[in-house]
């Protein structure tokens, strides 16, 4: 595969209105979800990325028959909680954690074996973190001898519901638990360290599967069914986070983004950056399949650093790329900490990003679980996305004030999360141009 790589023209400003693509996360558990359900599960609104292409092209290969998509519409034939097969041959969840972790925790509880596998970055990336719960409630899976992929799931292992208390906060791993647990004999109770995304728990009652929830637990019962249902996913705040970060710096700007996912566990980037000093102003609230909704209008204002407080850590989890360009270009410095599971996403992003600032001369310093940034300007140069969609993203908008051209290495992987994002940031202002 060539590499991708993009030239951002210095300055310009953000306007009009756009509508983010698809919320990632409730599109690979819309597909899950629906492929176990009985009947026909109808999806408008899914992530037309890679990623989610992966996790498609994974339940064709168990046997589910699924048409589209078409300009994100998606018709899933449910086979039912049992009716999934022996795929032929590994599924290949390319660079997602998520669709990787997520099916593990299903392929746990089949009666047939199968093998997972992704891409470079996503075969660095630790699945102990669910192998080991998975293992306790019955499962057999092999890895690597560093606990990464490729995993080796060894079906008809019969799984029990257990207790466990998650000992790092994600979504991932608690999904991951609770699709296991639809398999499980008697009783799954997780609890979480902190709140994190709880897409799998409100979509799991849309399928009308009893769960429950109270404080930091969720309770479920195997053997259950799924229900199918029409599901309207709205557009993803972690997508949306890199226009409302570029549309806060660049002067005489203002941006409408349309019907995008406000779900609580997610809206920390519009905490953060409000308490920054951000003009954001929600309107139209409202239910979307379950998940609440609402348009956001954004306008440049002058921000100032701020120490992040690290019970937002979970909650704007994606969005740190894009809050470190805000806090370079704010009054002042920004202190992060608490974050040491930003080193182990699509790369290693608190790194990536202190290298990334400190070429364009920001200045930033790297510490064990976060960074500490100095706002201030940022020239031009060139930096190195290290494959990250976010990082590439992130560099992009943050031409919009620099005061050269920014070159970004390796932008292939924006395709994961966001389809024509140079389109549509370049509708939007954003002097960006894409080149093989
Ligand atoms: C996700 C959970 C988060 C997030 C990822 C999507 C999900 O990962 O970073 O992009 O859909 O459950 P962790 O669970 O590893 O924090």
């Amino acid at each position: 595969m060539g590499k991708l790589n993009y030239t951002v023209q210095p300055g310009g400003s953000l306007c009009g209105r756009l509508r983010a693509p698809g919320d990632k996360s409730i599109s690979h558990r819309a597909v899950m979800l629906g492929s176990l359900a009985d009947g026909l599960t109808r999806i408008q609104g899914f992530l037309e990325g890679a990623d989610c292409l992966a996790t498609v092209d994974a339940f064709r290969g168990l046997g589910v028959t699924i048409e589209g998509p078409e300009q994100g519409h998606l018709i899933v034939h449910g086979v039912g909680m049992k009716g999934l097969r022996e795929p032929a041959t590994a599924l290949d969840m390319g660079n997602s954690g998520t669709g990787m972790r997520l099916l593990t925790g299903l392929l746990a509880g089949q009666n047939f074996s199968s093998t997972l596998i992704g891409d470079e970055s996503l075969s660095r990336r630790p699945m102990r973190r669910i192998i080991e719960p998975l293992t306790r409630m019955g499962a057999s899976i092999s890895a690597t001898e560093q606990g990464t992929a490729p995993l080796a799931i060894h079906g008809g292992q019969p799984l029990t519901g257990i207790e466990y208390a998650m000992p790092v906060a994600s979504a991932q791993v608690k999904s991951c638990l609770l699709l296991a647990g639809l398999y499980a004999r008697g009783t799954t109770r997780i609890s979480e360290p902190a709140p994190t995304r709880d897409h799998t728990e409100r979509l799991l009652t849309g399928f009308g599967y009893a769960l429950e929830r109270r404080d930091n637990h969720i309770v479920l019962n195997g053997g259950g069914h799924l229900h199918s249902c029409d599901i309207d996913i709205p557009a993803d705040i972690s997508s949306a986070a890199f226009f409302l970060v570029g549309a806060s710096i660049a002067p005489d700007s203002d941006l409408l983004l349309e019907h995008v996912g406000i779900n609580p566990t997610r809206t920390g980037i519009i905490t953060l950056l409000k308490q920054m000093g951000a003009n954001i102003i929600m309107s139209n609230e409202r239910l979307s399949g379950g998940e609440p909704v609402a348009d956001l209008r954004v306008r440049s204002a002058p921000l100032h650093g701020i120490r992040i407080p690290e019970s937002l850590v979970p909650l704007a989890i994606d969005e740190f790329p894009a809050i470190f360009i805000a806090a370079a270009y704010a009054e002042g410095e920004t202190v992060l900490s608490g974050a040491e599971e930003l080193r182990l996403k699509e790369s290693d992003r608190i790194q990536v990003m202190a290298d990334g600032l400190q070429a364009l001369g920001g200045v930033a310093q790297a510490t064990p679980d976060g960074i500490v940034i100095q706002g201030g300007s940022l020239q031009g140069g060139a930096i190195d996305s290290h494959s990250d969609h976010r990082i590439a993203m992130a560099f992009a908008l943050a031409a919009l004030r620099a005061e050269g051209a920014i070159q970004i290495a390796d932008c292939a992987n924006v395709g994961t999360s966001f389809p024509r994002f140079v389109e549509t940031a370049r509708q939007a202002g954003l002097a960006v141009e894409a080149r093989d």
